[in-house]
């Protein structure tokens, strides 16, 4: 695992965008892993102005988010679809048809799951996932458990999850309790993944997702055994490295 520490969000913000310029450069057809959260709004900001200043060229490229809540629509302001137009789509070339995040408000959730697995592979599968971290270790939905789902799949947020994610909707009874996310298999045949995580309430689980052991209980901890990850933090976040 590479590890990078920087002094600032900002910093590590801008790092992370310029890692995925590159890899789109040099791949312009290539398939995205994107994430919500707080997060990756920056390095999202960064590459909106690398895109109107023409540095990346989003035409070509495919993203496939990592989760949805389960019964929220695309057009609910906390609906992570909403999210992503909002705080990235909406702003770059990139072709809303080619911009995939599993559908919360399907009827058949089995199906939704089995479809969405389907159409990333069909797609040729993850070149480029970004990570965000629960502060329990969660990557995507796939919450700390004695067992963890290889493929896409509807799970039940911890409390700890619901609480943090409140500070998005007006209290912790609105935040779903379910949510439709991919699989730590599909997660893993990623090529290269870019995990991002800022602050000293991730301190903890910085400092447990490279201490050399793996647990279903911290499924960020999978990540260890991956050949291509880089995992920028900054100073915050490093403190118990
Ligand atoms: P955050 O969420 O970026 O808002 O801290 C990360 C996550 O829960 O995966």
């Amino acid at each position: 695992m590479e590890v990078y520490v920087f002094n600032n969000y900002d910093e590590i913000s801008n790092f992370a965008a310029k890692m995925l310029v590159n890899f789109i450069n040099e791949k312009p057809d290539c398939v995205l892993g994107l994430a919500t959260g707080e997060t990756p709004v920056g390095m999202y900001k960064k590459l909106i102005e690398y895109n109107r200043e023409k540095i990346v060229d989003f035409s070509k490229v495919k993203s496939f988010n990592l989760d949805e809540y389960r019964g929220l629509s695309g057009s609910h302001p906390q609906s992570y679809r909403y999210f992503m137009n909002e705080n990235f789509f909406d702003h770059i070339n990139i072709d809303k048809r080619n911009t995939f995040i599993p559908d919360g408000t399907c009827e058949d959730v089995e199906k939704e799951c089995s479809d969405y697995e389907d159409k990333i592979n069909e797609a040729g599968g993850i070149d480029f996932q970004i990570l965000g971290i629960g502060s329990n270790g969660h990557i995507g939905f796939n919450e700390p458990s004695s067992e963890l789902y290889v493929y896409t799949h509807l799970a039940s947020l911890t409390e700890e999850t619901r609480k943090a994610n409140s500070r998005f909707f007006k209290n912790v009874e609105e935040v779903p309790d379910k949510a439709i996310t991919v699989g730590i298999g599909q997660i893993m045949k990623a090529r290269r993944i870019v995990l991002l995580a800022s602050g000293s309430n991730k301190a903890d689980i910085i400092g447990k997702l490279l201490n050399g052991k793996i647990s279903t209980e911290n499924p960020s901890s999978m990540l260890e055994v991956h050949p291509s990850v880089a995992v920028i933090v900054d100073k915050e976040a490093a403190a118990i490295l």
